[in-house]
C-alpha cells in the first residue's frame, strides 16, 4: 500500500521540501532532491537507506546524461535496468532525446516512488517495470539502445542479459562497487565472480577496472558480440564502465584475442608488464612473476570519445558536476595511451627514498623522449611508458637494482 502526504517544510538547502509516504507498512519522510533538470522524491533517511538515493553517484549519473549526448542517439530506447528512486532514468527521459525509457526496480516497495517520481517530473516516454534485471533483458532481445545496470556489489549477474538486450552498436554503462575484490584484496571472490586471478598491486584501481573490463568483454562475447569501452573510470566507492556493443563472431573473438593478457608483476622490486603470455622471471631483479589474469589490456578509453564528450561537456550548462567531469575526462584523454600507473608514494617506500618532486620526475622523461602522465587513479600516481629502471633512475634512486633480495618485501602491505 503507498500513501502519500505533503507537508510545509524548510530546510537549510532551498532546494528540499518535505513530505511523507507509507510503504507498507512503514511511513518515511521524504524530501524533494534537485538534480539535473528533475526533482524527485526520496526519503529523507536516503543517506542510510543506501538503496534509495545516493547524492555520491550524482557524477555518474551526470556521466550517463553527457555519454548519451555525446553519442548522437536520438529517438532511441533505453533501460535503466536497477533504478531505485527511478532517477538516472528518469533524467534520461528528461535530459536526452530518449523515446522510451524502461525504468524498472526488483523491489516492488520501491515502484509506487518511482511512478511517483515520474508523475512529478511529467514523463510521458517513461514506463515502470517491476522484474528481475535479467528477466526484462532476456524478455525485451535486441530492443534497447542504451543499458544501464548499476546494482549493489558486482555486476557479473547481469552481463550476459545486458548484452542480449542491447542492439547492435548500443551503449551500456555499468557500475561496480565490489571495489575491495577488484583491487585484489580478496583474490578467491574475484577468481570466483570474475574468472580472474588477481593479486594486490601498487596500480590496483586500474587493475581492477581491467578485471572488470574483460568480464565484460567475455560475457559479450559469449553471445557474439564485442564490448568496446568507452569511459572508464574508477571514482571513490566505486568503478563505471561505458562501451559499445558490437555484433557479429569474428568481431567478439578478435576482441578477446587482441585485448585479453597478462599482467605480469614483480612484488620485489615492483617491476610490472604486459603480456599475451605468463611470464616467469622478473628481468629486474630475477624474482619469481605473479601473473595476473586474464585480464583486459587493450585500451580502456576511447580517446575520440573523450574528446567528444569534452567538446559536448560545456553545452550541458545544467550538470552540476561538469568541473569534476571536467577535470576526469582531461585526465582520461592521455590515460588510455599508457597502462598501469607507477604510486610513486609506495615505489618510494619499497625502496627506502624521499618523494621527489613530480613535476621534476615528469619533466626528466619527458626530456628522455617518454610518454608520461598523471592519473585519474591516483593523485601519487604516475603513468609512463618508460621501464622500471628508467623510473627509477628519474626518481633518482641509488639501489642496485640487482640487490632485491636486500629490498623489503611489500607484499604485507596490501595482502
Ligand atoms: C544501487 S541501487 C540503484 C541506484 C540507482 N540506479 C540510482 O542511480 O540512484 C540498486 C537497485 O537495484 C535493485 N535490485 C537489486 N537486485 C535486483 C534485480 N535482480 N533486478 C532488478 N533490480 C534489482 C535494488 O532494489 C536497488 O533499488
Ligand atoms: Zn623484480
Amino acid at each position: 500500500m503507498f500513501y502519500y502526504s505533503h507537508e510545509n517544510y524548510s530546510h537549510q538547502n532551498s532546494t528540499f521540501s518535505k513530505s511523507y509516504f507509507k510503504i507498507k507498512t512503514t511511513t518515511f519522510y521524504s524530501m524533494i532532491v534537485k538534480e539535473g533538470k528533475v526533482a524527485i522524491e526520496v526519503p529523507d533517511n536516503h543517506l542510510k537507506k543506501a538503496h534509495f538515493y545516493n547524492p555520491r553517484m550524482e557524477l555518474a549519473r551526470d556521466l550517463t546524461i553527457l555519454v548519451l549526448i555525446a553519442s548522437q542517439k536520438k529517438d532511441f530506447v533505453a533501460c535503466d535496468a536497477l533504478a531505485a528512486t527511478g532517477i538516472r532514468g528518469i533524467r534520461i527521459a528528461k535530459e536526452t532525446q530518449a523515446k522510451h525509457v524502461v525504468v524498472n526496480d526488483a523491489n516492488d516497495d520501491i515502484i509506487p516512488l518511482i511512478k511517483k517520481n515520474v508523475l512529478l517530473n511529467n514523463l510521458t516516454n517513461v514506463e515502470v517495470t517491476n522484474k528481475d534485471a535479467n528477466i526484462l533483458l532476456f524478455e525485451n532481445v535486441k530492443k534497447f539502445d542504451y543499458a544501464d545496470i548499476d546494482p549493489f556489489g558486482t555486476p557479473v549477474f547481469y552481463l550476459e542479459a545486458a548484452a542480449k538486450a542491447l542492439r547492435n552498436e548500443g551503449i551500456v554503462g555499468i557500475t561496480a562497487t565490489d571495489t575491495a575484490c577488484l583491487s585484489g584484496t580478496y583474490p578467491l571472490v574475484a577468481l570466483r565472480k570474475y574468472g580472474v586471478k588477481s593479486f594486490k598491486t601498487d596500480f590496483f584501481k586500474e587493475l581492477g577496472l581491467r578485471i572488470l573490463i574483460k568480464s565484460i568483454a567475455q560475457a559479450f562475447a559469449k553471445h557474439d558480440a564485442a564490448f568496446i569501452p568507452l569511459i572508464s573510470y574508477a571514482f571513490e566507492h566505486y568503478y563505471r564502465v561505458f562501451g559499445r556493443i558490437e555484433e557479429g563472431k569474428r568481431v567478439a573473438s578478435e576482441n578477446l584475442r587482441k585485448n585479453l593478457g597478462y599482467v605480469a608483476y614483480c612484488k620485489k622490486c615492483l617491476n610490472r608488464s604486459i603480456s599475451k603470455e605468463v611470464t616467469c622471471k622478473c628481468d629486474v631483479c630475477g624474482a619469481r612473476l605473479i601473473n595476473i589474469g586474464p585480464v583486459w589490456t587493450g585500451e580502456i578509453e576511447d580517446y575520440r570519445f573523450v574528446k567528444k564528450a569534452e567538446d559536448v561537456l560545456p553545452s550541458l550548462d545544467w550538470l552540476k558536476t561538469s568541473e569534476e567531469i571536467k577535470k576526469l575526462l582531461s585526465f582520461l584523454e592521455n590515460e588510455s595511451k599508457v597502462s598501469l600507473y607507477y604510486d610513486v608514494h609506495k615505489v618510494c617506500k619499497v625502496y627506502g627514498m624521499n618523494v621527489p618532486s613530480f613535476e621534476v620526475v615528469i619533466k626528466k622523461l619527458r626530456d628522455a623522449g617518454y610518454s608520461v602522465f598523471r592519473t585519474h587513479f591516483c593523485r601519487t600516481g604516475i603513468k609512463t611508458n618508460a621501464n622500471l629502471k628508467t623510473f627509477l633512475n628519474a626518481l633518482e634512486c641509488t639501489k642496485r637494482l640487482n640487490s632485491f633480495t636486500e629490498a623489503r618485501d611489500i607484499s604485507p602491505d596490501y595482502d
